[in-house]
């Protein structure tokens, strides 16, 4: 059995391809699932790939990814900056967390430069688009030992 990764992205993702395609790239989530959906599979994991605008959502999927997931990859958007309620989850949760975002937030707005999640992540990728995710991957396979390539 492979290895599971949630992969959790926060509010306004969903309208990733539209928004602001000149700070976060013209791929829509979509696209980025299906590579991380590829990218997974090559590194011998699972990605289960969730978005949601509601920040208790997240909060809930966190607390529940103890049960069955090995590892999380958060892009929590602007929770990022916010949510000390995601953060809490995601240091109690007692899983390997890495941290992406597709904008390097500390060339950016100065409330974008803390990130609450930070404080709960092994490691943290950003400014690299939508590779993020895939780097991200390759980051969690080494840590889980499922692959010698990465
Ligand atoms: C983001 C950066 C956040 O500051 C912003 O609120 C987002 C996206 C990123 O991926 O670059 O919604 O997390």
């Amino acid at each position: 059995m492979s290895h599971k990764v949630l992969i959790l992205n926060g509010p306004n993702l969903n309208l990733l391809g539209t928004r602001q395609p000149e700070v976060y790239g013209r791929q829509t989530l979509a696209d980025i699932e299906g590579a991380c959906a590829r990218q997974a599979a090559a590194l011998g994991l699972q990605a289960d790939f969730r978005q949601s605008n509601v920040e208790g959502e997240l909060v809930t999927w966190v607390q529940e990814a103890r049960a069955g997931h090995a590892a999380i990859i958060v892009n929590a958007a602007a929770y990022t900056h916010t949510s000390v309620a995601l953060m809490d989850a995601l240091l109690a949760c007692d899983l390997p967390v890495i941290e992406v975002h597709l904008s390097n937030i500390h060339r950016r707005e100065a409330f974008r430069h803390h990130s609450y999640v930070s404080k709960a992540a092994l490691g943290m990728i950003c400014g690299l688009g939508a590779h993020g995710y895939e780097l991200a991957l390759a980051a969690v396979a080494r840590l889980l030992n499922t692959t010698v390539e990465a």
